[in-house]
């Protein structure tokens, strides 16, 4: 009959693999988070979840291709904060960040660290703040684009600090990291789920978190703001979005597993291991991304103005 076949079309999906689009390089912590979340959706929804790397112009072409796929549950992404940014970086911006989306659902808020290469003689944050005021003009960052989470935190430190340092772009702080560990430049915001087991095997220097309180992952770095610069407080949450426009009924799967991922064991043991936690399940909706999403661009929009930074 009609009904019938229109429950077994809704109970269809998904029959082929998912494509999660990860913009920024492998490796990074982007990729870390999308990977671990990909897998139990796909455990959870009986389908390989495929990660597709697709970095670049501050996670904005990966963003793009998204949002111009079909609206069917097969493309999907993982991305963060510079979702909210990118509208006030990227004049040539080919989508809109709310309007070209459905927002699946936030993830996970993830402190930062501020890490340097290994051969850098400062060994605590203060050290770290004199070396920095020291070399200003000389000092090199790395950072995943125009706008993405390590650049904006070290733009907010360096407004902090009232230094300007030369940032390097990669396509994600995956390669920068390796490019860290290498000494080929000196400094790096990134996020706890890239840098936890870098400063634990004494690879990179870790110094402070960007968070309010310690993080348990590394408990031995200081809050930036404890002292050192005071009110300093920055993370970066990462969500899952679509194509704008999904069936109802395809859409609701995806939040399901979603939200069933945020109560993995599995998932909140490594997240835990890497300095990080699920949001709350009230803040893994749609609705709540969506809202949360307003808020950030305008947010964002004004502190990126007061730097001056652009994208393109
Ligand atoms: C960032 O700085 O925004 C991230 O590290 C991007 C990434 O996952 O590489």
């Amino acid at each position: 009959t009609f009904l019938s076949q229109a429950v077994t079309a809704q109970t269809a999906f998904p029959t082929k693999p998912i494509t999660l689009i990860v913009p920024a390089a492998s490796g990074g912590p982007t990729d870390t988070v999308a990977r671990l979340i990909g897998e139990s959706m796909g455990r959870t929804l009986g389908q390989t979840v495929l990660v597709e790397n697709l970095g670049g112009a501050g996670g904005t072409l990966g963003m793009a291709r998204v949002s111009k796929s079909a609206a069917d549950g097969y493309t999907i992404a993982v991305w963060h904060i510079a979702h909210a940014t990118a509208p006030a970086l990227y004049e040539s911006l080919k989508y809109d960040v709310v309007n070209d989306f459905d927002h699946l659902g936030r993830i996970t808020d993830v402190p930062m660290t501020l890490v340097s290469k290994p051969t850098l003689p400062a060994n605590n944050v203060t050290e770290l703040l004199e070396w920095i005021r020291a070399n200003k003009d000389k000092a090199t960052y790395g950072h995943a684009g125009v706008g993405s989470a390590s650049h904006l935190c070290m733009l907010m430190l360096m407004k902090e600090l009232g230094v300007q340092m030369n940032g390097i772009p990669y396509r994600g702080t995956g390669p920068a990291m390796n490019d860290l560990l290498g000494n080929q430049f000196d400094l790096m915001c990134d996020q706890t789920t890239n840098t936890t087991n870098q400063i634990k095997d004494g690879k990179i220097k870790g110094f402070a978190v960007t968070t309010k309180s310690r993080v348990s992952s590394v408990p031995d770095l200081p809050p930036l703001d404890a002292g050192a610069v005071k009110g300093f407080e920055v993370s970066a949450w990462h969500a899952m979005w679509a194509p704008k426009g999904l069936p109802k009924d395809v859409s609701d799967k995806l939040v399901a597993a979603l939200q069933a991922a945020l109560r993995d064991a599995k998932v909140i043991e490594r997240f835990a291991s890497l300095g990080t936690e699920p949001v709350q399940a009230d803040l893994a909706t749609p609705a709540a991304l969506k809202a949360h999403l307003a808020a950030e661009v305008p947010r964002w929009g004004a502190v990126i103005k007061a730097s001056g930074a652009k994208g393109n």
